[in-house]
């Protein structure tokens, strides 16, 4: 039998991030997983170990450098990261506006917490994958990056930069056997999505040509193939999970 492997979630506690770790668990990995919201987080580590799985549970802001420094070196010392998954990302949410009306500090937080992140992570987890000549990245961009969505600008240009990071790692690491793949995903039903007003979420349900919105497992599927031995021969490229409302 072969040894378990070994996965690292960011954003962890909920939403996708908590479907994929859940289903990186089913898959045979053991899991570290990071998150800022430590109640919830504990509630996915729980999980993890009724899976029968081993699991590193770091409470860490993404934000700050210093903390995702910390996390990895806690990572290192646990073991050689076979898949990262650079989960972790947001819009500025409430704070979010046509681009004429925007904050610079608001660009800068959707940035720093889309882009900025999964590069710092990458960063850290990527030289142990490189001299190992093995490893699966997984990057969360957005259909909106390709799409465009009004109110989302800076979010768009960030999960875009997260596309072209994705290619560029993609080729620099291809003679290592590393793989990097992003994934795209449209309307997913997490709590943020909840939070949406009802004709919104019609409004969105009837642009999707499939008719309905997809769940957080229905990215944790093509997650946990892209991380698999199956996916070996793709990389550099981006999945789109939207039910067909863009296709390329
Ligand atoms: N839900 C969708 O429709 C959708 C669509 C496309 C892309 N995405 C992307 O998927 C990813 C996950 O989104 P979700 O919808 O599951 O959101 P979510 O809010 O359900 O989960 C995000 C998780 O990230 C954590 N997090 C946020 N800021 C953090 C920080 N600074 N440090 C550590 N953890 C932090 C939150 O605590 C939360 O547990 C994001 O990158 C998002 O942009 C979501």
């Amino acid at each position: 039998m072969s040894a378990p492997r070994f996965a690292v979630v960011t954003g962890a506690a909920n939403g996708i991030g908590r479907a994929t770790a859940l289903r990186l668990a089913d898959d045979g990995c053991d899991l570290a997983i990071v998150d800022v919201e430590a109640e919830p987080l504990a509630e996915v580590a729980a999980g993890i170990e009724a899976k029968g799985r081993r699991c590193l549970t770091l409470v860490a802001d993404c934000l700050d450098p210093a903390a995702i420094a910390e996390a990895a070196l806690q990572i290192e010392q646990t073991g050689p990261v076979d898949v990262l998954f650079n989960n972790v990302g947001q819009s500025g949410r409430e704070r979010a506006s046509e681009f004429w009306n925007s904050d610079p500090e608001v660009w800068r937080f959707v940035i720093e917490i889309s882009l900025m992140s999964t590069l710092r992570w990458s960063r850290r987890i990527v030289p142990g994958m490189r001299a190992r000549r093995s490893g699966r990245i997984i990057n969360m961009s957005t259909e909106s990056a390709f799409y465009g969505d009004t109110g989302l600008a800076d979010y768009a240009a960030a999960k875009m930069g997260v596309v072209g990071f994705t290619r560029s790692l993609a080729r620099e690491l291809a003679p290592f056997h590393v793989t990097v793949n992003a994934v795209a995903p449209g309307a997913i039903r997490t709590r943020a999505h909840d939070r949406l007003p009802k004709e919104t979420i019609d409004k969105v349900r009837n642009s999707v040509p499939m008719g309905f919105v997809g769940e957080p497992q229905d990215v944790a599927h093509v997650v946990s193939f892209l991380a698999s031995e199956g996916a070996r021969y793709i990389t550099g490229q981006t999945i789109l999970i939207d039910g067909g409302r863009w296709m390329i």
